[in-house]
């Protein structure tokens, strides 16, 4: 049975995992019928890499293209048109992207129609850098500049390179109903806010995306409303921040002082918007994702509590266990501030999942100073985590104010370290659940063996079982009777309430 293991059970939303996602061709517009020849559609190809909001970002790209008569292949020889929404992150990323358009010299090549765009963080950040040192490159647009693809995508058509990378205090695209891609029909993103002010000193995504704004959550309800109408079974609230979302009629959060009294008073922050969703659409679970430690409230847990169809899982990433790592990557909590957190989560919601994101390496960094975070993972049993090398980036307050100064080896050997123990841990956590009835969703079929469905339980682990007549969608009961570290394995014993 051990066999059967999936891989790492959810994509951190951040994550960069050198895994980039092509779309499948929707209802092609080409055709012809029988006495009529249709306007045959121009065709796009597009890749994602990076966090689920670049994901979630290349489906409003398809949508507002596809208003302009694009159609999208994931037959790269068919496109005219070939974007990459690019993430920043870590320099691998940006290697990635480098490395994949040398690959597409040939392909322009042998077509000469072929237009290629750069999207997202890695446009934002390099600008107009990017056409001059890649020269295959037409086409670069920043995160908040989707809306202007028609324009540039004319200007590109006549022969010219365009270029948009603005950043906008207030697109949230939220008018723009996202062309779903790839989907299993059963769990979607919808993206609620945008940008990050936290200026955490390793990060480059406020320099890409910009200052942070929240999106209407009238419009936020309406794309759940939607997604339920077309049988969507789970949706995840994504955001870099979620727990700071502020809707108190647009604008910056920071600019709420300047809102009137009425404003103020009926301002929805993200407890108020999980509870609408979560009871407006009680057969929707919901999932939510990344968390803040010093944004995260009570009011949030509390909700979580109330209400089944909202997981029992928290994305928290903690970055390090030491103080003075945590202080000089301007990380707004202590290490003593986040296990207390975690103690009030445990305390409201016991079996609540807790993931999270950990850099080794930073500047600075001791060998005690690492070991405070070995010692902060065996404090709190996470559940699954995402582990990096610290990867410098320009423009950054650490890369402008520290030196990069753990060696290569350190680095290696401290992510190895940090690595094997949470695998112990998430092992703990999953034989938690050993013979234990969990509610599942089905989502697709296990990727090592046709015979099995692979979902997830409530807390987000990965749960693999016979299929019998079940089908994709079903909310499952399923008894656990063996696991791995990343993955539970058991038998349905039949539908849940939910289903
Ligand atoms: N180097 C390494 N990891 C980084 N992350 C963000 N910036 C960097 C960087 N410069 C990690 C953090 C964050 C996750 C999405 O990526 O852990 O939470
Ligand atoms: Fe997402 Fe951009 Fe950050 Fe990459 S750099 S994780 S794409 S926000």
């Amino acid at each position: 049975m051990k066999g059967l293991e999936e891989t790492i059970p959810v994509k951190n939303p951040y994550e960069y995992n050198g895994e980039s996602l092509h779309i499948s061709p929707h209802t092609n517009q080409s055709e012809t019928t029988d006495n009529e020849v249709v306007k045959k559609s121009k065709k796009f190809y597009i890749e994602s890499y990076g966090c689920a909001m670049n994901f979630s970002d290349s489906e409003i790209v398809a949508s507002v293209l596809s208003k302009s008569g694009y159609s999208t292949t994931n037959i790269l020889e068919d496109a005219e048109l070939i974007l990459l929404n690019t993430c920043s992150i870590r320099e691998k990323a940006e290697q990635t992207i480098r490395k994949k358009l040398e690959k597409f010299n040939s392909l322009k090549k042998s077509n000469k129609q072929l237009k290629i765009g750069i999207l997202g963080c890695m446009a934002e950040r390099l600008k107009s850098k990017l056409i001059e040192e890649e020269k295959i490159v037409d086409l670069v647009v920043g995160p908040d500049a989707y809306k202007d693809l028609p324009n540039l995508i004319d200007k590109v058509e006549r022969g010219q390179k365009a270029i948009n990378v603005l950043l906008s205090k207030d697109e949230t695209y939220s008018d723009i109903s996202p062309h779903r891609l790839n989907s299993n029909g059963v769990n979607a993103f919808i993206s609620i806010t945008r940008g990050c002010d936290n200026m955490c000193t390793f990060c480059v995504v406020p320099f890409t995306r910009g200052r942070e704004r929240s999106r209407d959550p009238q419009s936020i309800i309406e794309e759940l409303k939607d997604l339920e109408k077309k049988d969507y079974k789970e949706v995840i609230l994504l955001g870099q921040n979620v727990d700071s979302y502020l809707w108190f009629g647009g604008g910056l959060k920071k600019d709420l002082n300047k809102a009137s009294e009425i404003q103020k008073t009926t301002a929805i922050n993200f407890a108020k918007l999980l509870e609408l969703c979560a009871i407006n659409h009680p057969k929707i679970r919901i999932r939510f994702s990344t968390s803040n430690p010093q944004d995260m409230s009570i009011d949030v847990i509390n909700i979580m509590a109330k209400y089944d169809n909202i997981c029992n899982h928290i994305h928290l990433p903690v970055q390090s266990g030491s103080n003075k790592i945590l202080k000089a990557m301007n990380r707004q909590h202590s290490r003593e501030e986040y296990i207390d957190l975690i103690d009030r989560i445990k305390q409201i919601i016991p079996n609540c999942s807790i993931s999270q994101d950990i850099i080794v390496g930073f500047p600075g960094e001791s060998e005690e100073d690492h070991k405070q975070t070995l010692g902060l993972m065996e404090t709190i049993k996470y559940s699954f985590g995402y582990m990096y090398k610290y990867s410098e980036r320009p423009g950054t307050l650490a890369q402008r104010k520290l030196a990069d100064d753990v060696n290569e080896a350190t680095k290696k050997r401290r992510l190895e370290e940090i690595v094997e123990l949470q695998q112990k841990h998430s092992l703990h956590r999953t034989k938690e659940f050993l013979n234990k009835k969990v509610e599942v969703l089905i989502e697709k079929t296990s990727k090592k063996s046709q015979l099995y469905w692979s979902g997830r339980n409530n807390e987000n682990t990965v749960v693999v079982f016979p299929k019998e007549n079940y089908n994709v969608g079903d909310f499952v009961n399923v008894k656990i009777t063996d696991c791995t570290s990343a993955t539970l394995l058991g038998n349905a014993i039949g539908y849940s309430k939910n289903n």
